[in-house]
């Protein structure tokens, strides 16, 4: 049998992976900051980690959500307290589609309309929904788009008003920094309003953290630098540091009832364990003030290299804007200078997505193999 050929794949095979170093099949070490797509938040086989999944194994990895988890309990009361998040409930899944699928539906469940608003560039995953509250055409199918979803521009409140007070929105589906779509970002005013008009008309507001969640924003949530409350906040990638692993975090005004949602394999034993133990270096570490120093000193850096137009995103959640497109670029910065760095939708933007315990040090070499590139280009 051969592989569904859907991937476009560089040329490297790791076999093994420390902290910010990745080593292909030929003995080659790579430099990691693209945190296989912003996933990596604690870095690669972290021992506390390891030791912990290796333990779990050891005594239980899986049972069904038909028995008691007390793994569960923990995290949630870990995440809750780590996060300022107290007030919600936990709902485990595997995966960021997953997380916003659900929220997607307990938007709707919650108020009993379908119609959903999501923004320009924004990506929310895969599946049914949201792909649907996804802003591209070329992965939307004909089964998808029978889904009730307006795309609206981001930081046009007249534009958002208008199709607000229609009455018929359930949710409101916002990256705090856009991932895929180039690193984007509603203004604090823009979001606040989006808050209140949500509240005004009854409609859920969903915060997608997949991506800008768990400290990669240089707050434990990307929407902490607004000072707003989403109603739902949906999770994922850095959360297991590779564990596929999502949740939704639901505000406790959105009662629960039993069988309203459910997974297989949501919240399983290792699942729970991975999330803790991130949770866990992520505290001792004190990887969510490192990201925001480090996305700083990011930001000096950038600074010395005239061919950067602009440094986008929070903490370690960054771009770098240039005024060509930047495929050749990450190509050479992989086979030349063995580095990884991200893409995005928006082409012009380099995308640099590390584990959250990287080092000034390590900055420091980005930008000298990033200037041997560019210099010859
Ligand atoms: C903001 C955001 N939401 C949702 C997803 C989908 O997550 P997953 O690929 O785990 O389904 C992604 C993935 O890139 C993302 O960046």
């Amino acid at each position: 049998m051969n592989l569904f050929d859907v991937y476009p794949l560089y040329d490297v095979t790791p076999v093994s992976a420390k902290g910010i170093i990745v080593t292909d099949d030929k003995g080659q070490e790579y430099q990691d900051f693209y945190g296989g797509h912003a996933v990596i938040s604690i870095g690669h086989s972290h021992p506390h980690y390891v030791k912990r999944l290796r333990d779990q194994l050891d005594k239980i990895g899986f049972y069904s959500n038909a028995v008691q988890n007390p793994l569960q309990k923990e995290l949630a009361t870990k995440l809750g307290e780590q996060s300022d998040c107290e007030d919600y409930n936990l709902f485990l899944c595997n995966s960021g589609a997953e997380a916003n699928e659900n929220a997607l539906k307990m938007a709707s469940f919650q108020t009993g309309q379908s119609r959903v608003i999501a923004f320009k560039n924004g990506f929310h995953g895969r599946t049914s929904a949201a792909v649907a509250a996804t802003d591209n055409e070329k992965i939307n199918a004909p089964i998808n788009k029978q889904q009730k979803v307006t795309i609206l521009p981001l930081n046009d409140v007249t534009a958002f008003t208008a199709e607000i007070e229609k009455g018929d929105v359930c949710g409101v589906i916002i990256e705090t920094i856009q991932g895929v779509g180039g690193l984007d970002e509603p203004t604090t005013k823009f979001y606040q309003s989006i808050a209140k008009l949500c509240k005004e008309n009854n409609a859920i507001l969903i915060a997608d953290e997949v991506q800008s969640g768990f400290g990669r924003s240089g707050k434990f949530f990307g929407f902490q630098h607004h000072n707003i409350k989403p109603d739902i906040i949906s999770i994922a990638k850095g959360m297991g540091n590779g564990f596929p692993v999502g949740g939704i975090l639901i505000h406790e005004d959105i009662k629960a009832s039993l069988g309203l949602l459910g997974t297989t394999f949501g919240g399983n034993h290792l699942a729970c364990v991975a999330t803790i133990a991130v949770l866990e270096v992520l505290e001792k570490e004190n990887l969510v003030e490192n990201a925001c120093e480090l996305g700083n000193y990011f930001n000096e850096k950038a600074a010395e290299i005239p061919q950067v137009k602009r440094v986008k995103g929070r903490g370690l959640m960054l771009g770098l804007e240039f005024d060509f497109e930047v495929a050749e670029l990450r190509k050479k910065l992989i086979y030349n200078q063995h580095l990884f760095t991200g893409g995005a939708k928006d082409k012009h933007v380099l995308r640099i997505l590390p584990a959250l315990n990287i080092t000034k040090a390590d900055l420091d070499v980005l930008f000298k193999k990033l200037k041997i590139e560019l210099k010859k280009m």
